[in-house]
């Protein structure tokens, strides 16, 4: 990559970069900030922040042995993950998402009420556990629909592929368990930030707070959402995506090249492994201006490409091309039912108590929560 003029840290041996990065996180994420900047991405992926600085836009890191090139990308992907996605990209559109729209209510409105959560298990059990959970609703959604009546949701899409009488297009048990593990772990982890970081710059930006309840109570008044009103939260709709922009759940995506390939003037050979952040391109000044570290949803008024200048895979948050977030949908409708019933029922300021320490552990999530005073309206 070298004579291709990319650049990067030097490979020690057998760790590569690794104890860099791992040493210049434990420093930056070891102690809060010292304010409320949003200006995260030094502290979140700081190896990338000072590297980029040094060896320019692309460079070569190492991942232990893995040689890993820090970019923009794409990928191509192997039969089972086209048979399963195509399946799951039905489910999560269309009539089919607004027939989750009152299981999502149901659960804003039992949270707001407070509820328990039970996560005393112990983690060597856990996995099994939820096996065993996933393998007893399978069954029970089999039994109930052997008729070959079944519910055109995710799971009853999964379990019609099992039955499918062409072997290639057969699933097995097993893939349906993961199947099912994959969407929770991605889908709950990931709206659990987004609404975390929204709910913490509504308390901060009161100013926007209180637009973002105008227009609840102008489209729902006291109601819950519709499919209809849900559409029209446009508000709404700009502040989640300012949200996305600055607190991206997902701070970056890895793509292995299968086999040697052009990207744009540079020649990647097999193996490689690219490195793609979201936060990156989201915090880059070129892009979003001077003031890319301030949360102005007003940026998204006139759509994304407007707030790219025209740039669109500068915004991705869900990520880009043929292996985007399958849940993209299913997430925006979640966090703005959420906070439309939010908004209708409280005002809600910072607590003295909130530390603004925002982690990556898998996601980019706050170290110690967003505390709120809530205030019944
Ligand atoms: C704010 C919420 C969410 C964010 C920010 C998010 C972000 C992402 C990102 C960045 C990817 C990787 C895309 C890529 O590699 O190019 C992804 C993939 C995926 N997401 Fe989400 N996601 C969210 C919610 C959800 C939800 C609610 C679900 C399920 C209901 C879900 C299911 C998935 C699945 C299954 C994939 C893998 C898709 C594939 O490989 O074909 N996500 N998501």
């Amino acid at each position: 990559m070298r004579s291709q003029g990319i650049k990067g840290p030097s490979y020690k041996f057998l760790h590569g970069n690794t104890k860099e990065i791992y040493a210049m996180r434990a420093q930056s994420m070891g102690r809060p900030m010292d304010h409320l900047s949003h200006e995260i991405l030094p502290r979140i992926l700081p190896h990338i922040h000072s590297w980029v600085n040094i060896y320019g836009r692309n460079f070569l890191n190492w991942y232990g042995a893995e040689a890993q090139l820090v970019e923009t990308g794409f990928r191509n992907e192997g039969d089972k993950w086209t048979k399963l996605r195509k399946l799951a990209n039905g489910v999560f559109h269309g009539e089919s998402l607004k027939s989750m729209i009152p299981a999502m209510i149901s659960s804003t409105e039992q949270c707001s009420k407070g509820g328990k959560q039970d996560d005393d298990k112990e983690s060597e059990k856990l996995e099994q556990g939820i096996r065993n959970c996933i393998v007893e609703i399978i069954k029970k959604r089999d039994q109930e629909t052997s008729n070959n009546d079944s519910k055109k949701d995710f799971l009853g899409e999964l379990l019609e592929a099992s039955r499918d009488n062409n072997e290639e297009n057969r699933i097995s048990l097993n893939d349906m368990v993961d199947e099912c593990k994959t969407f929770y772990f991605a889908g709950h982890e990931t709206t659990t930030s987004l609404l975390g970081w929204t709910v913490l710059l509504l308390a901060v930006h009161s100013d926007w707070q209180e637009k973002a309840r105008a227009e609840v109570f102008e489209l729902c008044g006291e109601t819950n959402p519709t499919p209809d009103s849900i559409t029209r939260l446009k508000t709404m709709n700009m502040i989640v995506e300012e949200s996305l922009r600055l607190y991206s759940p997902v701070p970056a995506m890895k793509r292995k090249v299968k086999k040697e390939v052009r990207l744009g003037e540079m020649t990647l050979p097999s193996n490689m492994e690219l490195y793609i952040s979201p936060l990156v391109v989201h915090h880059d000044p070129r892009i979003w201006g001077a003031d890319v570290h301030r949360f102005k949803p007003e940026r998204f008024e006139e759509g994304i490409a407007k707030a790219t200048n025209n740039t669109l895979a500068a915004f991705l948050p869900f990520g880009f091309g043929p292996r985007t977030c399958v849940g993209l949908n299913f997430a925006i409708v979640e966090a703005k039912i959420a906070l439309a019933m939010i908004l209708q029922r409280f005002k809600f300021e910072l607590s003295p108590n909130y530390v603004h320490s925002p982690i990556q552990l898998f996601m980019v999530r706050p170290q110690h929560g967003v505390q709120i005073i809530l205030e019944s309206l």
